[in-house]
């Protein structure tokens, strides 16, 4: 029997209307648009105002957009699974939310917290559910509310995040297109360094926590920075190694959209070319769990059958690994 590859056979994203950019971001902070296009490369992210839309609201619509371009019903769908760190609530998670709202009936799914890494800890996993012959389709989702989770006050975090959801369906394949390899790593020692202080079980939130700002995003950029760029290089060329190819073969780079110049090092260090290197930091900043699928969205139609594509990401946690695929279509 032909080995079965987990293929993505479409891909779907969704921002919010609402643009935050760097002049509006002046008239909040101490901070001008040439520190943060300099600093960071982003020059405006989405916002999801409305306040009764969350995280499962972008996810319904990625879906919904797969649904609709590779037409298939969502009863079709066996399982979704959500990468994210703003989840609609605690609990239940937002994987089932989005199933329920978008009528599907036959799936189940799950959350996965992996911060910024999450869309590839969740594509492993999806793959895997296809590979072993056990699901038909699986639709993995990358998707965070970040302006939920950010204090507007600081500078140093407030500029950097914003709102969007990406996606995609994986499907079986037996012409030797999709999922190739994964190395995926994870060191808690770093949470000091990126981490929400208050509302798990360690730190409830009370009162105090809310005034002392303890439920927003905490960030020690630079450690971050230089544990991003190591990481993201060090795997990628692990799953080269593992699988005999050079960097001369990779057709397109997705890289985290956390820093410009993060990208840039990895770019360089790696010596590839910049045409091959997906960038949308710019237009989106960084949306967590929602960058590299957003990459796929924008770059989609560029992609040819057979590309080699590299997936490589860092986040809390630390969190981070790099995926090699074949594009399917
Ligand atoms: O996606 C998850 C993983 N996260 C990342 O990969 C993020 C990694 N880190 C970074 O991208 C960068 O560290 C940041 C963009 C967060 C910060 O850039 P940096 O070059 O590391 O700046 P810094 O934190 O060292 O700050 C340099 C200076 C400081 O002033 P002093 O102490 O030199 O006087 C900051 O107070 O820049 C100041 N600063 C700002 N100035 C204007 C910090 N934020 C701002 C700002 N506008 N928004």
């Amino acid at each position: 029997m032909a080995k079965i590859f987990a293929a993505i056979t479409g891909v779907g994203g969704y921002v919010p209307e609402d643009i935050l950019s760097n002049t509006d971001l002046e008239k909040m902070v101490d901070t001008t648009d040439e520190w943060i296009t300099t600093r960071t490369g982003i020059k405006e992210r989405r916002i999801l105002k409305d306040p009764n839309k969350a995280t499962s609201d972008m996810g319904v619509e990625v879906v919904k957009q797969i649904l609709e371009k590779t037409g298939i019903s969502p009863e079709e769908i066996d399982m979704l699974i959500c990468a994210t760190v703003t989840p609609d609530t605690t609990f239940p998670d937002t994987a089932n939310t989005i199933l329920a709202k978008v009528g599907s009936k036959n799936a189940f799914g799950y959350d996965i917290n992996a911060a910024c890494s999450g869309f590839l800890y969740a594509l492993t996993t999806g793959a895997k559910f296809i590979e072993s012959g056990m699901y038909k389709k699986v639709i993995v989702i990358g998707a965070d509310k970040m302006s939920s989770i950010i204090d507007y006050t600081d500078r140093s975090t407030c500029i950097i995040f914003g709102d969007g959801a990406g996606g995609v369906l994986l499907e079986p394949n037996t012409e030797g297109n999709g999922f190739i390899d994964a190395v995926l790593r994870g060191d808690g020692a770093g949470r000091e360094f990126l981490h929400m202080k208050a509302g798990g079980s360690l730190k409830p939130a009370t009162a105090e926590t809310v005034a002392s700002k303890e439920h927003y995003v905490f960030q020690d950029g630079k450690p971050v920075f230089k544990a991003a760029v190591t990481g993201m290089v060090n795997t990628v060329n692990q799953v080269l190694e593992r699988n005999q190819l050079t960097v001369e073969d990779i057709d397109w780079l997705v890289p985290h959209q956390a820093n410009m110049r993060i990208i840039n090092s990895v770019g360089d260090m790696l010596e590839i070319p910049k045409e091959k290197v997906m960038v949308n930091i710019h237009k989106f900043g960084n949306t967590t769990a929602g960058t590299l699928p957003l990459c796929l969205w924008d770059y989609e139609s560029k992609l040819k059958k057979g590309d080699h594509i590299m997936f490589t990401a860092f986040g809390g946690g630390f969190t981070w690994g790099s995926v090699l695929l074949k594009w399917a279509y």
